[in-house]
C-alpha cells in the first residue's frame, strides 16, 4: 500500500514546457477539465448517478475533482486502489471486481468500516468468506452480483444463476444485497456505433430482466452499475442502470478515438488531454528519430502511440527505453532535443508506469499531482 514517491516530480511548478524532464506524463488541464464538466453535465441531465472509475487515473486529486462536479463516488478495481482513496478522504467507493483470498479480503472489510464500500461477487464460496470476514471485523458491505452480459469476463449468467447468487447474499450476515453490475468492456471499443448499440441492447435487456426477476423474489436492487466511456449514452437512455462507471473520458486514450459516432464521424465527445512527453535523443537518419519514451513510459498493448500534431511522424517500435519514430516529408525537420507529445492507445496502463502527472496550461507547469494508486499490487 505504500505509495511509490520515491522518484522526483519531472518539473518544478511555473516552468516551461522545456524544462519539463522527459519522460513526462503530461496533462492538457483545459482539455482534461472540459472532459470532466462534460460527462458531469452528461450524467446530470441522465438522471444516473455517475460513479467514474480511478483505475484509469489512480490519483485521488483527480477523484476528488470528479465528486466536486456531481460524482457520487468513485470505482475501483483493486483493493490497493480503494485503500489509496479511501485514506485521502474518498467517502463512497465501488470495489468494481471480485475480492478473493483471506489477505485481501480482510483488507477489503477493514476499509468497510472507515468509508461506504460496495464489492462485486460471482461466487457463492466467496460470498461465505466476504460474510464471515464482515462479521469478525464487525463490518456492512454492500454487495453486487455481477452478471456477464457479453463480456466474457467475470460474472455469472444473467437470470436463475443470478437470482440465486442474490439470494446467498442477501441470507450472509454482514452483507447486504445492493443489485448487480452488468459491465460490457468488449462493446466500449466497438467501432461501429451500430454494432455497439446492438451489443448494449442485448446487455440491457438481459440486465432488465435479471433486475425483474430478482425484484419478483423480492431481491430489490438498490444499485445497478454499468457502462464505460464508449457506451454511456447508451446506458443513460435506456435507464436501466442506476450509475456509470466511466474511465477513460477523462484522457480519452487513442484507440477510443477510432470509435465511430452515430454519423459515422470520429468519436469526437471528448479531447485527448493525456501526452507522454518526450525528447528526440537520436536521429541516426534522415527517416528516422529515437525518442525516450520506450516500454518502461508507455503502455503498447492496445498499439503503438500517436505523435501529436507531427505530420509524417509515426511511433513504429518500442524497446525498454526507446521508441523509434519514422518521419516523412516535413516531419524530417526535427532535430535531436526537440519535444513530442505522445497519444497512449490505452491510458490505464501508461499512467499504471508513471509516478506523477504534470498539469500544464498556457505552455507553463501549473500542478504535480502524485500518481498515489499506480502499481501492480492488488
Ligand atoms: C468494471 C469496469 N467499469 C468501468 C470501466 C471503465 O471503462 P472506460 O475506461 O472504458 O470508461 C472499466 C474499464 O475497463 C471496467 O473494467
Amino acid at each position: 500500500m505504500t505509495p511509490n514517491m520515491t522518484a522526483r516530480p519531472p518539473a518544478d511548478i511555473g516552468v516551461s514546457l522545456d524544462d519539463i524532464d522527459t519522460p513526462a506524463l503530461l496533462i492538457d488541464l483545459d482539455a482534461f477539465e472540459r472532459n470532466l464538466r462534460r460527462m458531469g453535465d452528461a450524467a446530470r441531465r441522465s438522471g444516473l448517478a455517475l460513479r467514474p472509475h480511478a483505475k484509469t487515473h489512480k490519483s485521488p486529486m483527480i477523484a476528488h475533482k470528479q465528486i466536486a462536479l456531481g460524482a457520487v463516488g468513485v470505482c475501483c478495481q483493486k483493493v490497493s486502489e480503494a485503500e489509496v482513496m479511501a485514506h485521502a478522504g474518498i467517502k463512497d467507493i465501488l470495489v468494481s471486481n471480485e475480492i478473493v483470498g483471506r489477505t485481501k479480503i480482510g483488507r477489503l472489510v477493514a476499509l468497510a468500516r472507515e468509508v461506504r464500500l460496495s464489492v462485486c461477487v460471482d461466487d457463492a464460496d466467496n460470498v461465505r468468506a466476504l460474510s464471515r470476514a464482515a462479521v469478525d471485523y464487525g463490518a456492512n458491505l454492500d454487495v453486487l452480483v455481477e452478471i456477464d452480459v457479453g463480456a466474457n469476463r467475470c460474472g455469472v449468467a444473467p437470470g436463475t444463476a443470478a437470482l440465486e447468487l442474490a439470494g446467498i447474499v442477501a441470507r450472509a450476515p454482514g452483507l447486504v444485497f445492493a443489485g448487480l453490475q452488468a459491465y460490457h468492456g468488449p462493446a466500449q471499443h466497438t467501432r461501429d456505433y451500430g454494432e455497439r448499440g446492438a451489443q448494449i441492447a442485448v446487455a440491457i435487456r438481459q440486465t432488465e430482466q435479471t433486475r425483474e426477476l430478482l425484484s419478483s423474489h423480492g431481491l430489490d436492487c438498490r444499485v445497478i452499475s454499468g457502462a464505460g466511456t464508449g457506451t454511456y449514452l447508451l446506458e443513460a437512455s435506456a435507464k436501466v442502470c442506476t450509475e456509470l462507471q466511466a474511465g477513460s473520458y477523462i484522457f480519452m486514450d487513442g484507440d477510443y478515438a477510432k470509435n465511430r459516432a452515430a454519423d459515422g464521424g470520429p468519436f469526437g465527445e471528448f479531447e485527448h488531454s493525456l501526452f507522454v512527453h518526450t525528447a528526440i535523443m537520436s536521429r541516426p537518419t534522415a527517416g528516422r528519430a529515437v525518442v525516450d519514451a520506450g516500454l518502461k513510459a508507455l503502455g503498447v498493448d492496445a498499439g503503438m502511440p500517436d505523435v501529436s500534431g507531427l505530420d509524417g511522424a509515426r511511433y513504429i517500435r518500442a524497446s525498454d527505453e526507446h521508441g523509434i519514430v519514422s518521419l516523412e516529408g516535413p516531419a524530417q525537420s526535427v532535430s535531436i532535443g526537440e519535444r513530442l507529445n505522445l497519444i497512449a492507445a490505452n491510458c490505464d496502463p501508461t499512467v499504471n508506469l508513471h509516478d506523477w502527472y504534470v498539469g500544464v496550461r498556457d505552455e507553463r507547469v501549473e500542478a504535480l499531482w502524485p500518481i498515489s494508486a499506480r502499481g501492480p499490487g492488488f
